[in-house]
């Protein structure tokens, strides 16, 4: 039992094994009970939680709003946006994969097993696989490679094959590698410290891939650099992709507008709210930052 409730809930929030009063709706606010929360190295946390069976309705590239407790006794004012690392449908969990950094980051960091933890969602517009895709390359960096990584669960279940290129400063910091690899995805880790990371190394890499016959589409999140080599590079050979935006949210709904950012349709320039209409968007039309 936990010593006291680290995040606030309402009545309506529902725990797993509760009864659902509404079963159809697609976002609803649960109660997580914390089952670890690990640091996989000096920069990153790995939090898994037993829901709700309707929390498990998230699939890659949505987020839940999550509520955190305070780090330091002061409010913590807004929920954070996160999104879902892994869902285990048989065991009832889900995974997120998190940066410390920030107030919320560093209240998430003091959960321990046996605590509550409140989240809302599932939100968003996540990734999708289109029929005659076979084989997907995906480029992360950072703690966008988190958000990316469940699409290696999305591809196995339609026996997709993935090429995941992880971008990092040095191999200390290389995220998602395990779960890549766990679930079939064959990596190619890229690094600061030994200069392979470079743009050019990229897409040479990229490139050898497209030769291959292994890029039907591209997958990116965590890097405006390795967004605009993906555009290129889709561009001049006409694959198709899909990135994961980040952004500043309040909401997490659509109410607020404080996501909105530019994206360029059809020659024209447009504003699209991340939260709700997003955050996965069509690679090309995303303007970056
Ligand atoms: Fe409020 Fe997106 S965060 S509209």
């Amino acid at each position: 039992m936990p010593s006291e409730p680290k995040g606030k809930y309402t009545n309506s929030a529902l725990r797993a094994g509760d009864q659902d009063p509404y079963p159809q709706r697609l976002v609803g606010e649960f109660i997580g009970t914390v089952v670890s929360n690990r640091s996989v190295n000096d920069e990153y946390k790995h939090l898994i939680l037993d829901v709700h069976e309707h929390a498990l309705n998230a699939y890659a590239g949505q987020m839940f709003h999550l509520l955190c407790p305070s780090p330091d006794d002061e409010e913590v004012w807004m929920r954070r946006p996160m999104s879902v690392y892994r869902v285990d449908r048989q065991a009832g969990q889900v995974e997120f994969l998190y940066k410390v950094e920030g107030r919320g980051t560093r209240g998430i960091a003091t959960l321990a097993p046996g605590d509550d933890f409140n989240l809302a969602g599932p939100l968003g517009v996540g990734f999708k696989l289109q029929q005659g895709w076979n084989n997907i390359v995906v480029l992360g960096r950072g703690v966008g490679l988190a958000t990316l990584a469940p699409l290696s669960q999305l591809a196995a279940e339609r026996g997709i094959g993935v090429t995941a290129i992880l971008s990092a400063r040095n191999p200390a910091v290389v995220m998602s590698k395990e779960l890549f690899e766990g679930l079939g995805a064959r990596t190619i880790t890229v690094v600061d410290s030994d200069g392979s990371s470079a743009i050019e190394n990229v897409e040479k890499i990229i490139e050898a891939l497209i030769a291959e016959g292994k890029a039907d589409a591209f997958f990116t999140c965590g890097s405006n650099r390795l967004l605009k080599l993906m555009q290129r590079l889709g561009k001049k050979h006409n694959i198709p992709g899909q990135v994961a935006m980040e952004q500043i949210m309040v909401c997490g709904f659509g109410a607020c507008y404080v996501c909105m950012r530019t994206f360029e349709v059809d020659g024209q320039r447009v504003l699209r709210r991340v939260c709700r209409d997003g955050p996965v968007f069509n690679m090309q039309e995303a303007v970056g930052w």
